[in-house]
């Protein structure tokens, strides 16, 4: 493995195993990749198998901007900066599309008290120096002609964008089998080895053993309660049911041409005609139950922003698991343990904050300086003593 690479504590690196193939453990693979790490990639089923799949892709850091987040914001900014070289890159190496837009969003309020709360986001927006302009009800429809015609007002928002996370998944996929970085699915890991305190090699299930210096746990939901973590670095990540509905339409006559949002929901276009329709908030542990009250809200709420939804072909509805933390905002660094990293708490912001997180995470394996505003999501923030104390 790449011998130039040195973990937190100095030491020269034989490479490293990212424990998880969503879309932030791929990216992480392949920012180190790029940066001269010899990776591996484990899933315990396989790429894209868990929240990403079912994530809509908006890329939204001022849509979807909320009082008292404004480490998160710049977070988000900084990746959605970076989201244009981070999908050029994958696609020089896989050699297809990702279809990767920056698209705009529209956030309608559908009647007065809504408008109030619109207009004091839209003050915060303001307020931070982000693009973002207040539309009455005809200009809004002049933008999104299909949008219902008694709204109470709007936001246009015109940096915001989307990617369909399925798509960016097999590309990611495809550039990393390119670059010949093996992605073992189906194998779950069941400890983490160690000599002295360093990581030393992850244990799979079977017995067998993967030697690394460095070990990403990029395991999402599943991330507080993953075992093969020591107790006192495993972070509380807890899920955050979101249940999201797939409707389609002719791909010449979209019914919105970017992001649409209301207090209630958000509408997301694909370019081949799919109508993203998103997405419940439920405090409700692993379930990963498809309800029919869901797709009834979300139906309902979408046909009061987007009256012709009803007209769609109706294709199915999925339920993900979002990584939420006490503070909503990711883990991204150093543990305690010497070569053990955690990429995972990225709650609402999984697929936007990819780019941003990759770059963190391989230039602290790679011993780089970044000055990336990556200090507020330090792991060390929830880690525990051994005695278990804070
Ligand atoms: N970022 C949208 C969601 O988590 O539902």
């Amino acid at each position: 493995m790449n011998r130039s690479d040195t973990t937190q504590d100095d030491q020269p690196a034989r490479g490293a195993v990212v424990v998880g193939a969503g879309i932030i453990g791929l990216a992480c693979a392949w920012e180190m990749h790029r940066a001269g790490v010899e990776v591996a990639v484990v899933d315990r089923v396989g790429p894209g198998s868990g929240t990403t799949a079912v994530a809509a892709g908006m890329l939204a850091p001022v849509g979807e901007l909320h009082f008292g987040e404004t480490d998160l914001l710049r977070m988000n900014l900084i990746s959605a900066g970076r989201y244009p070289e981070f999908v050029a890159s994958i696609e020089r190496s896989c050699g297809t599309g990702i279809g990767y837009r920056r698209c705009g969003g529209v956030h309608v309020a559908l009647d007065r008290d809504e408008a109030g709360e619109l207009r004091r986001s839209h003050e915060l927006q303001l307020r931070l120096g982000q693009g973002s302009e207040w539309l009455g009800p005809a200009a809004a429809r002049e933008i999104e002609p299909g949008l219902a015609p008694g709204l109470a007002g709007a936001i246009r928002v015109p940096g915001d964008g989307v990617v369909d996370p399925r798509v960016l998944t097999s590309a990611l996929v495809e550039a990393l089998e390119s670059e010949r970085v093996p992605i073992l699915t189906g194998r779950a890991v069941e400890a983490l080895r160690r000599s002295g305190d360093r990581v030393v090699a992850v244990g799979l299930e079977g017995g067998a053993e993967i030697e690394t210096d460095v070990v990403v746990a990029a395991t999402g939901a599943e991330s507080g309660r993953a075992a093969w973590l020591p107790d006192e670095v495993r972070p509380p990540v807890r899920p955050v049911k979101g249940q999201v509905v797939e409707l389609r339409g002719d791909p010449g006559l979209s019914l919105c041409s970017g992001i649409l949002g209301s207090e209630r929901v958000y509408l997301v276009p694909r370019p081949d005609g799919r109508l993203i329709v998103g997405a419940t908030s439920e405090e409700l542990g692993f379930d990963r139950t498809v309800t029919a009250g869901a797709v009834y809200e979300l139906l309902r709420e979408a046909g009061r922003l987007l009256p012709d939804v009803v007209e769609l072909e109706y294709l199915g509805a999925r339920a993900g698991l979002r990584p939420g933390t006490p503070d909503n905002l990711p883990v991204i660094g150093p543990t305690a343990i010497p070569g053990l990293y955690l990429a995972t708490g990225h709650y609402r912001n999984g697929i936007l904050l990819a780019p941003f997180t990759a770059r963190a995470i391989a230039a602290m394996v790679t011993g780089e300086a970044t000055d990336d505003p990556v200090a507020a999501a330090d792991p060390g923030r929830f880690e525990t003593s051994v005695s278990g104390t804070s």
